[in-house]
């Protein structure tokens, strides 16, 4: 717990990424594309590491199209109004812009949608759930979930895979990603579909990749590198969470021998001074009931973090300044109201939150740093388009 062991971990995995990252050659011939076990050959930036493949999940070219078929169906929800992408828009890095989400019967979430760029590499999914450990696992979630109903799949599983059963289309999807199987369509496979499409969802070319791993000095502008150094830097602590090629430190690919699954207080709240969070939203905590696990949250990834706003498991925090605020004062004080109290003092914030002070300049360039994680190929990439055309590709695509 101390910060000089937590440095050590913090520094361990940055040795691990870098070392598993393919930061290996220097100027070798192009590799052939990593081809996993089930022979599945994935396309991946310069730079990454191969994801894993689940046994009870190989990859396929068919199960993927099948999967973002489902994913953009609105028959995936009980009344037929809401898919996947009503909530991870492809306009918005497959996030959604609400500041919670809000289920297909109106009910609403406690939490923001998370954005999908890069899922795959994750250690563990969602915000703070220390035990969903796989996107077919964590794809069962928003289908069946009652508190708040999402889709709406519970208790009308039967009528919702008859859409599919019995649609000359899916039969085909479904006979070509689950060859051999006499009655292909149930809830297990169109999560597994699901989660085989949401796993192709990376992103890893944008200027920051091509000036790092593609070593394109021009890819990034000045503004944008001076912020990249404050970024890096020991006086604002950021790459301690956010590291690694995906700027996350929970990280998960093959070849990683423990996946790393870490969850930080950054100190948006502190209720009464008791270091609480709001009732629903208190992280790690709901799962352990362990007072030192209050308000530990995911840092998620920072790529494509230009089009996900509102921002953290709440979306409290509207704009990219207002996040550098925050994390500048070292906490957010809310001053008045039923949440009030400072979080820069909560007894549970993680030591890493560090308050810092940052001129007008420094301010501008670290925001042209977050703007240089933007991939517009991967916004624009046909193969994660809407195959019914319900949900546009951001306008700069067109
Ligand atoms: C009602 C809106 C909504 C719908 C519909 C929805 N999601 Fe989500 N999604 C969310 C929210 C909110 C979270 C964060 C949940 C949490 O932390 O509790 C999330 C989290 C995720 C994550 C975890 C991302 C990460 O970085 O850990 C994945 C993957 C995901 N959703 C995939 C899907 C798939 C696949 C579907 C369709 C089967 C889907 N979602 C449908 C709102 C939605
Ligand atoms: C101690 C670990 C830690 C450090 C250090 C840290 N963060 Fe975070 N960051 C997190 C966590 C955890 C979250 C999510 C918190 C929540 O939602 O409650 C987060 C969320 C964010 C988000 C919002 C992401 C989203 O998708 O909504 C941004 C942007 C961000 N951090 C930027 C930064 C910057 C810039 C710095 C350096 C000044 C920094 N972080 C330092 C852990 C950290």
């Amino acid at each position: 717990m101390s910060r000089t062991s937590r440095w050590a971990t913090a520094l361990g995995l940055l040795l691990l990424v870098a070392g598993c990252g393919g930061g290996d050659d220097g100027g070798d011939e192009t590799p052939p594309p990593p081809v996993t076990p089930s022979g599945y050959s994935w396309s991946l930036p310069k730079g990454f590491p191969t994801p894993k493949e689940f046994a009870e999940n190989p990859m396929s070219t068919a199960k993927v199209e099948l999967g973002r078929h489902l994913f953009y169906d609105p028959r995936m929800s009980i009344n037929q109004s809401a898919s996947c992408a009503s909530c991870h828009l492809p306009a918005r890095a497959f996030s959604d812009g609400r500041t919670t989400a809000i289920g297909t019967t109106g009910e609403v979430h406690p939490r923001n949608a998370m954005s999908l760029t890069n899922v795959v590499y994750n250690a563990t999914f969602d915000w703070a759930n220390p035990v969903l450990k796989t996107l077919h696992a964590q794809a069962l979630t928003p289908m069946f979930a009652e508190f708040p109903v999402e889709l709406g799949w519970s208790d009308h599983e039967a009528e919702i895979l008859d859409r599919f059963r019995f649609d000359p289309k899916y039969q085909e999807l479904f006979a070509a990603a689950y060859p051999g199987e006499s009655t292909p369509v149930n809830a297990d496979r169109v999560a597994k579909a699901v989660a085989a499409f949401v796993s192709t969802l990376i992103s890893g070319n944008s200027p920051y990749d091509q000036a790092t791993f593609q070593l394109n000095n021009s890819a990034m502008s000045a503004a944008a590198r001076r912020g990249q150094n404050l970024f890096f830097s020991e006086r604002m602590e950021c790459f301690h969470c956010h590291g690694g090629f995906n700027f996350s430190q929970s990280v998960s690919h093959a070849g990683t021998p423990v996946a790393q699954e870490e969850f930080h207080n950054n100190g948006l709240y502190n209720i009464g001074g008791k270091g609480d969070y709001p009732a629903g939203n208190r992280g790690l905590w709901e799962f352990t009931q362990r007072p030192a696990d209050m308000g530990r949250f995911r840092a998620p990834t920072l790529r494509n973090i230009e089009l996900t706003a509102p921002y953290m498991h709440d979306g409290s925090i509207a704009t990219l300044e207002e996040v550098v605020d925050h994390y500048a004062r070292g906490g957010r004080l809310i001053s008045e109201g039923p949440l009030a109290g400072d979080g820069a003092r909560s007894p549970f914030k993680s030591e890493l939150i560090v308050s810092f002070r940052l001129t007008a300049q420094e301010k501008l360039d670290l925001i042209a740093f977050f703007q240089s994680l933007t991939d517009w190929e991967f916004l624009c990439d046909s193969r994660f388009a809407d195959p019914f055309g319900n949900s546009p590709r951001h306008s700069r695509c067109n």
